[in-house]
């Protein structure tokens, strides 16, 4: 196992699923085994982003309640090494902890390179027990300012829970409203996060279109925002990649 990452914000909205799903599919791509969990108990949804909603038949609960080995519960989302364990839909009889979501992971730590945790919104209990076993946390924001006064309240909580690392990755960056002064330009928001950045990724019709087609954008050569997962991904493996320049909206 390389890393354990969890993809968290504190809001809602500002795009830890689309991360999630599209920083794992490059990992997989660049000839990782990688497993996305979904942590997101009752409101899941990796499953649809990549369309393999129907393929679920246990969920990360059957998992910790010993209904199913590890290796049978993870779902194949393509040939390239990228597999799902879903979120149990209800909460029953589970009493999910930070302990028990350590003691998941680690029971798929040889069978993987890479597990990325899509974390719910919130900083409660779905949050702490999603964070736990990262050694990496990504805080997605946007530039906007309820996205950021969240980030800041989710790196109060990572670093008072001792997660080793912690990077932001700005998303749905609208270059031309920074030219033009309209948005908090990305300075600003490392300047005020005060954590290292991983990355930015513009905001890109071309990501709806592909959660529409129920596949990670990351397949389309024409996105903007697929080339910024990429590099994302290609940091996290320890490679120098310049950040993109955002172009100009026709
Ligand atoms: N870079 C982007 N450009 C355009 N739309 C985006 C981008 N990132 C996310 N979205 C859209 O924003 C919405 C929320 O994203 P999602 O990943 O579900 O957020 P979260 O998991 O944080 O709630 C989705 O409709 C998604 O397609
Ligand atoms: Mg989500």
């Amino acid at each position: 196992m390389k890393r354990i990452i969890v993809i968290t914000s504190g809001k809602g909205g500002v795009g830890k699923t689309t991360c999630t799903v599209n920083i794992a599919a490059v990992l997989a791509q660049l000839g990782n085994r990688v497993l996305m969990i979904d942590g997101d108990i009752g409101l899941r949804n990796i499953d649809l982003t990549v369309g393999v909603q129907d393929d679920v038949v246990y969920d990360f609960g059957d998992v910790v309640m010993e209904n199913v080995e590890p290796q049978n519960a993870v779902i194949c989302c393509n040939g390239d090494g990228l597999y799902l364990l879903a979120a149990p839909q209800i909460n029953s009889n589970l009493n999910m902890t930070p302990l028990k979501m350590q003691a998941l992971c680690a029971q798929y730590a040889t069978m993987f390179d890479y597990i990325v945790i899509d974390c719910p919104a919130g900083i409660g209990n779905g949050f702490e027990n999603a964070v736990y076993a990262a050694d990496l946390a990504i805080v997605v924001t946007t530039p906007d300012m309820a996205a950021n006064r969240d980030a800041d309240r989710a790196i109060g909580m990572l670093e008072s829970m001792k997660i080793p690392n912690q990077m932001l990755l700005i998303n749905k960056v609208r270059g031309d409203l920074i030219r033009r002064k309209k948005s908090m330009n990305i300075d600003e928001i490392i300047d005020i996060l005060g954590i290292d950045a991983l990355g930015i990724v513009p905001e890109d019709e071309r990501v709806i279109y592909a959660a529409n087609k129920q596949k990670p954008v990351v397949l389309d050569k024409k996105s903007q925002a697929a080339k910024a997962f990429n590099n994302i991904a290609r940091r996290l493996q320890g490679e120098a990649v310049p950040l993109i320049k955002l172009k100009k909206r026709r």
